[in-house]
């Protein structure tokens, strides 16, 4: 039975290398490991063997069982592998694929505000910030904004149940500014204010605006113009006419709202793009008082103040109809700005 499980064995191996192909290592396996194939009939010839014969013809059977198995199992990864081989050959690997690989790009908000601070930085601003949630004394009272002020009304400010508010512009940042560090200032603060505004095609509830302020000696009318001039023909063109219309805001004395007109704006008509000023006394002393010293002192210094919603920039330079196409997160929209 030894020598008979041997030649099987020898029969067997000679088989399976002659296979040409998975069908034929098939029924090669099928004849000795099938139901009726030869090693399940020596199992069956196992009943014949003497007892004590049977340790090692068994052992002898489950190492040719295995054996074959191991074999079988090579010469099958053997025809994967030369088929796989064959389905590519012919095929560069290493051209470029057919489907182009879609990258991200940024959002016309933030391209808008990488320039902006590009801008002022080469004009020696430096970025400031300040919390969304303030409290009414930095974005009212120290503002000069009086009490009974509509802006403070509770139809137009978002107030938490403990007094605090959500800031309902940027401005806040030039009293945080001015309270932690002294003269020269010049900073910008670019961020988040909310109102209580019904969500249509110009307003969100929460939107984005940039603050700036420069305070220094003799800082005068003529440095704001000049600066927002230079901001604004930078962002629109070197033939962009801007305009100082006479406004009023509580914390600037005298106030102006910024008007633009340029080729890159459609059809053509002046626009508002920024209100600003020169900083109020009031806004200096509010500040004093929380400082305990005179550095903003109001015979000794000056400054100027601006502020200008960034959505709104954002719109005209795209061309957008409508705020809300700037939250909405639209790819198919969004990768016309890319
Ligand atoms: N805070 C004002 C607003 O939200 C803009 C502004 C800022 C005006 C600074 C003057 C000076 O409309």
């Amino acid at each position: 039975m030894l020598a008979e499980l041997q030649s099987l064995s020898d029969q067997a191996q000679t088989e399976i290398s002659a296979a040409g192909d998975a069908a034929a290592l098939e029924a090669v396996r099928v004849k000795y490991f099938g139901r009726q194939g030869s090693l399940a009939q020596m199992g069956e010839g196992m009943k014949a063997v003497s007892k004590e014969e049977r340790p090692a013809v068994g052992k002898k059977l489950n190492e040719v069982r295995q054996n074959l198995t191991a074999l079988l199992e090579d010469r099958a990864g053997q025809f994967t592998a030369e088929r796989e081989s064959a389905a590519l050959s012919g095929v560069d690997l290493s051209l470029p694929g057919t489907f182009a690989v879609p990258t991200g790009g940024l959002h016309p908000l933030t391209q808008l505000l990488d320039r902006t601070v590009q801008i002022f930085r080469r004009m020696g601003f430096a970025l400031a910030d300040g919390p969304d949630i303030d409290d009414e004394w930095h974005c009212f009272d120290a503002l000069n904004t009086p009490a009974d002020h509509p802006a403070r009304n509770e139809q137009d400010t978002f107030y938490l149940p403990d007094g605090r508010l959500l800031r309902t512009h940027t401005s806040t940042v030039q009293i945080r500014t001015m309270e932690t560090q002294p003269p020269p200032v010049r900073i910008i603060a670019p961020g988040a204010a909310y109102r209580r505004d019904e969500v249509d095609a110009t307003h969100l509830a929460q939107f984005n605006q940039l603050e700036g302020l420069y305070v220094d000696a003799n800082v005068s009318l003529a440095d704001l113009k000049g600066t927002l001039e230079f901001f604004f023909r930078e962002l629109f063109g070197s033939g962009t006419a801007v305009r100082f219309r006479p406004h009023f805001f509580p914390f600037t004395e005298p106030s102006f709202e910024i008007d633009v007109k340029s080729v890159a704006i459609k059809n053509g008509a002046w626009i508002e793009v920024a209100g600003c000023g020169m900083v109020d006394p009031a806004v200096f002393e509010a500040v004093g008082t929380r400082r305990k010293d005179a550095a903003y002192d109001p015979e000794t210094v000056t400054g100027f103040a601006f502020g200008f919603g960034l959505d709104r920039l954002a719109m005209i330079l795209t061309g957008l109809p409508d705020v809300r196409m700037l939250v909405e997160n639209d790819v198919r929209l969004l990768a016309q700005f890319h």
